[in-house]
């Protein structure tokens, strides 16, 4: 097997934006109105037994992690490539200068925490926070997983059958991509 070497070249650590999947997360306003914001810091860990974790990190004193803080539940909501609009427009947009309305879009309510969901989206977490980690500016926060809706299209053999292609998920990296091919699944590629 003949796996090309590529030459690198060494920068400063300021090139934070790798592979980043994207979500935009739901969280209730203190006056009952609900709020979405994209975040992309989002990763995963076990707590103890086999459970898993959501980890996800805000910076600064957005009103999402003021009302994550506050509330301590939210939802996420993966971004397909039909919802790039709206992750666009959350985003670059503050609840703080007024309601986030320029779009229309559905939103119901979690099926387990009271949280708002985005019927846009084909995979919804509902979170609720366990432990909280403050690094600089940013805040991480670890998760319990209250539910996961997905769907209903998606046929999974396991819990490593989920088809990203059919999700058709963005991508972020400091700009928005897509994904490409489906290549295989564990082992394929070794003897
Ligand atoms: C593609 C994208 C990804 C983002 N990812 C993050 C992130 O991971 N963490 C974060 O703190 N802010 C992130 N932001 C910034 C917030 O989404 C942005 O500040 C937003 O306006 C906050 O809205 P809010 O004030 O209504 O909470 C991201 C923005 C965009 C456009």
């Amino acid at each position: 097997m003949n796996i090309e070497s590529i030459k690198r070249k060494s920068v400063a650590p300021v090139y934070s934006m790798c592979v980043q999947p994207a979500f935009i997360i739901g969280t209730n306003n203190e006056d009952g109105t609900y709020n979405f914001a994209p975040i992309t810091w989002v990763s995963a860990t076990h707590e103890e037994g086999d459970g898993y974790l959501l980890v996800i990190s805000m910076a600064g004193n957005k009103r999402t992690k003021q009302n994550v803080i506050r509330t301590g539940i939210f939802s996420a909501n993966l971004v397909n490539t039909q919802m790039l609009p709206l992750m666009d427009y959350f985003g670059t947009h503050h609840a703080a200068d007024g309601e986030k309305d320029a779009l229309e879009y559905k939103v119901s309510k979690g099926r387990v925490l009271d949280v708002p969901t985005l019927d846009a989206s084909p995979w919804i977490y509902e979170c609720e926070v366990s432990k909280t980690v403050e690094t600089g500016d940013s805040t991480t926060f670890f998760c319990k997983i209250g539910n996961i809706q997905m769907d209903e299209r998606l046929e999974c053999r396991d819990i490593f059958d989920v088809d990203l292609t059919k999700l058709d998920p963005v991508i972020y990296s400091g700009r928005y991509h897509s994904l490409g091919r489906m290549l295989g699944e564990i082992g394929d590629f070794c003897e």
